[in-house]
């Protein structure tokens, strides 16, 4: 894994995941985005891949509601913490999937796209291990707010001077004590809808999720959709 990739600044974020998942409610996957994404989510068939799949938190979720889940993440430190509170993880990367074809009925990528470095091979890599008809169901950092920035007055504008450049970026977050940096990369929507399309996928649903007070009922925060494989 190269030094410089998004995956490496993951695995170096670790320790710090693990302990702002398992210590902090606060986040926003608890408080409602958790609740808003399993809406997208449907019936459980017999197998269901967790792409990017962090300490599992998303994967214990999935097994509550009845689904059969194995765990991919690209962090080795991510995938033995799940494996530690039950979880059937696998550490590897999402453009590289170690699982057989047709094999799943729903695959999640919940908060995870962003942050791998071949998102194209990603989205193609799961649409192989899906089975025809399966669903993907991703959230991701909704484009218009990774494309932004907030001033001190609350003001939102472009980062740079365009939406539509690519970009790498960090964002340093303190929560109770707990530090996290986030490491992700800016692509518009083009680039996710192109990504699905070269890959065979239908968009189902879409949904534009923000926060329920404060600034984030003004942008969204993030963008969740279903895609089928045709
Ligand atoms: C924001 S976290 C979300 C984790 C999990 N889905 C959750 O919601 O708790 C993004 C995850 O993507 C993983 N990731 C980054 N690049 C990856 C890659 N190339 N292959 C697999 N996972 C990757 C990171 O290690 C990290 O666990």
């Amino acid at each position: 894994v190269p030094d410089d990739s998004l995956r490496a600044a993951w695995d170096g974020q670790a320790e710090n995941w693990i302990a702002w998942n398992r210590n902090n409610r606060d986040d926003t996957f608890y408080r409602f985005h958790g609740e808003r994404f399993f809406e997208l989510v449907p019936e459980p068939g017999a197998l269901t891949l967790d792409i990017g799949a962090g300490e599992g938190r998303v994967g214990r979720a999935l097994h509550e509601r009845g689904h059969t889940v194995v765990e991919l993440e690209g962090s080795p430190t991510m995938a033995r913490a799940s494996a530690e509170l039950g979880g059937i993880a696998v550490a590897g990367d999402a453009a590289c999937l170690p699982f057989p074809s047709s094999i799943a009925d729903v695959a999640i990528a919940f908060m995870s796209l962003h942050d791998v470095d071949d998102m194209p091979g990603a989205v193609l890599e799961i649409a192989r291990v899906l089975k025809s008809g399966g669903a993907l169901v991703m959230a991701i950092v909704h484009p218009i707010n990774s494309a932004g920035e907030w001033s001190e007055s609350e003001t939102f504008s472009l980062y740079q001077d365009s939406y539509f450049k690519e970009r790498v970026y960090s964002d340093s977050i303190e929560h109770d004590g707990l530090p996290m940096t986030f490491n992700s990369r800016h692509r518009p929507l083009d680039a996710w809808s192109g990504a699905l399309e070269a890959a065979g996928f239908t968009i189902e649903a879409i949904r534009e999720v923000g926060d329920e007070e404060g600034k984030w009922t003004r942008v969204p925060l993030f963008l969740d959709l279903r895609a089928r494989r045709s």
